[in-house]
């Protein structure tokens, strides 16, 4: 095993969706892998999933009703009790537990951009980190997509002859597993043109 292929500890922001099969296989590898997300219940079910599969899980809830990666609360109302610890503690939590990180792979498409530029600093020069964008940064006039200092994947949709669909989780995470071992750069899952042909 090479240095640069050696186990490391990835940080995964959408590891209980679309990013699921993504952090199984990096778990699978042998790396450690932390898992952050809003909702305490699909984070323990993947803890609970990934403790017999190699590699360790570190799912990471920021607490009920809160937001992980700073996005929008979910419905229930947050449950009195100690507050739930915010996106620094989390990072500096995963850290101190399983090492600095190594590379990180973020779908978190409602997070407000200071919450992304903090995860993407937790990860620094530590390794990749594949920021995965939805295909509304490739609207008409939509402007320039941010953070181009990441490996970015603008989710496109499949188009086939069954007609254009979004991509399943497994191609998602197949599509975020190559930008994250490939050459540093930017890439597109799919296509996003003709815009009308957008799957509702
Ligand atoms: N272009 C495409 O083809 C494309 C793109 C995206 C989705 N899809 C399809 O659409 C389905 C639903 O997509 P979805 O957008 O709802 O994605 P999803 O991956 O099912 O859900 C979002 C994931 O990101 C986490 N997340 C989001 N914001 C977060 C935040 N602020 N902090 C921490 N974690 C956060 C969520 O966990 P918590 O909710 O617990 O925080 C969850 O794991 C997918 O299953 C896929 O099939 C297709």
């Amino acid at each position: 095993m090479t240095r640069d292929d050696a186990p490391g500890h990835v940080l995964v922001v959408g590891a209980t969706g679309v990013l699921r099969p993504a952090a199984a296989e990096l778990a699978r590898r042998g790396h450690r892998v932390s898992a952050l997300a809003r909702r305490p219940g699909p984070l323990a079910r993947l803890a609970r999933e990934w403790g017999g599969a190699g590699g360790a899980a570190r799912a990471r809830a920021r607490g009920r009703g809160r937001p992980g990666a700073g996005g929008a609360a979910a419905a229930p109302p947050p449950r009195p009790g100690p507050p739930a610890p915010g996106l620094p503690e989390l990072l500096a939590a995963a850290r101190h537990a399983a090492g600095p990180f190594t590379g990180a792979l973020l779908y978190c498409p409602d997070a407000p951009a200071e919450a992304v530029a903090g995860l993407l600093r937790a990860v620094g020069t530590g390794g990749p980190a594949v920021l995965l964008l939805t295909s509304a940064w490739a609207a008409p006039g939509a402007g320039q997509p941010p953070f181009p200092a990441a490996r970015r994947l603008l989710l496109g949709w499949a188009a086939g002859p069954g007609g254009p669909r979004w991509h399943t989780p497994a191609e998602i995470s197949a599509g975020a597993l190559a930008r994250f071992e490939g050459p540093p750069g930017d890439g597109l899952l799919g296509v996003v043109r003709p815009w009308a042909e957008r799957p509702a």
